[in-house]
């Protein structure tokens, strides 16, 4: 008997989930296939990694990642495509809102080759969702399947499902090539293979969270929009740093608006009211790209978002040095005013990038 699947479980704070999960796994299974689960931890306070190491001495069917310092579901996903022997892989939800009966029927699918993809559909004839308002649900996905259809080549009842399973071997050709900023890795698989995937989907009933709380928010149009830019001009510039560059646009907006909110109202004092305008446009800066560019790693709590601000503040200083630096020495050299600036603004936000993506929101 050799192993057939690998079922990757992506966890952030999913302590109590886990031993129950992999019961209904094994359960669910049964002697349909030789199997192994694969923890992805990013580090969980709740000690969730400590947990799945437990459950492993028991059983060594199961397996631990447990990754410092890095975040992203998308990327934990990936983490578990490479580090199987196993000939399949299934991604699943590790707070039982995914049903493990389907797992035997995707895979049966797969070995037959009647799909290239298993894809456990919350909107399929026959699924239902226990979370939300449906109706809702399905006209925006609507919209969502059209945009997803373009993108992908494939007719998708639920392309944003984080339930799904693919030849081992397909998911690894196709690392290389996904987004950095893989919100949806279903998605972005079907995207990125050469050709339209056959898809086989299976209806879900969506369960609700057994345990703690949901960590991804429900902006769906945002995903597809970046979906979308990823596909296109993601190539040209990283679909990151352009969401990184659009929010500073932004707070050049939001500095002019404070900057003659506080000229207005203290007269004279410009470089009083210029320091307020740049501090509450960074900060500015900060939530937003919390909220939006790194809403897969998005800083939560007092203490973390403390912590954030005053990195990215201090990353910014630093940013605001070397822009007036470049900016300066290059109009000193003779090179228009208009160039310098630009070249100063680009090295600025450069630094504040890539400072700010590993030092802000790289843990
Ligand atoms: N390793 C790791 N790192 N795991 C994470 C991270 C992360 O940064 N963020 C979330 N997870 C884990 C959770 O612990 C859970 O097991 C799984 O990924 C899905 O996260 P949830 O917080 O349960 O997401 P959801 O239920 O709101 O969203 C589900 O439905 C979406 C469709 O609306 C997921 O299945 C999504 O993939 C899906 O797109
Ligand atoms: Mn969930």
């Amino acid at each position: 008997m050799t192993l057939d699947l690998a079922i990757i479980l992506p966890t952030l704070n999913e302590r109590g989930n886990l031993g129950p999960l992999v019961e209904r796994i094994d359960r669910a299974i049964g002697t349909a296939a030789v199997w192994e689960v694969i923890i992805v931890d990013d580090d969980s306070k709740d000690g969730t990694a400590d947990e799945a190491r437990v459950l492993a001495l028991i059983d060594p069917r199961v397996r631990v990642i447990q990754r410092i310092g890095r975040r992203g579901l998308a990327s934990a996903a990936i983490e578990g495509f490479c580090a199987t022997a196993a000939p399949y892989v299934a991604v699943m939800d590790a707070d039982h809102q995914h049903d493990p009966a389907l797992l035997p029927g995707m895979l049966t699918a797969l070995k037959s080759g009647e799909a290239e993809i298993c894809v456990a559909s919350r909107f399929a004839e026959g699924a239902s969702t226990a979370e939300w308002a449906a109706p809702e649900r399905e006209k925006l996905s609507t919209y969502a399947n059209a945009l997803a259809r373009k993108i992908t080549g494939v007719e998708l009842s639920d392309p944003m499902s984080g339930y799904f399973m693919l030849p081992a071997a397909t998911a690894r050709a196709l690392v290389p090539r996904l987004s950095g900023i893989g919100f949806k890795i279903l998605l972005d698989l079907l995207a990125t293979a050469d050709a339209p995937m056959t898809v086989k989907e299976f209806p879900l009933n969506f369960a609700a969270r057994r345990e703690g709380e949901s960590k991804l928010d429900r902006a769906i149009l945002f995903d597809f929009l970046a979906g979308l830019y990823d596909k296109t001009l993601g190539k040209v510039i990283p679909t990151r740093f352009a969401l990184f560059g659009t929010v500073g646009a932004f707070g050049v907006l939001v500095h002019f608006v404070v900057l003659s909110v506080l000229l207005f109202a203290l007269g004279e004092r410009f470089a009083i009211a210029q320091t307020a305008a740049v501090l509450v446009a960074m900060s500015f800066n900060f939530w937003l790209n919390n909220w939006l560019t790194y809403r897969d790693k998005r800083l939560v709590g007092a203490v973390a978002l403390l912590r954030g601000w005053l990195g990215f503040i201090a990353t910014c200083a630093i940013g605001a040095f070397a822009n007036v630096a470049i900016a300066t020495f290059m109009e000193g050299s003779g090179i228009h005013w208009v160039l310098a600036a630009l070249a100063g603004i680009v090295v600025g936000s450069v630094w504040n990038y890539a400072l700010s993506s590993r030092f802000v929101w790289g843990r």
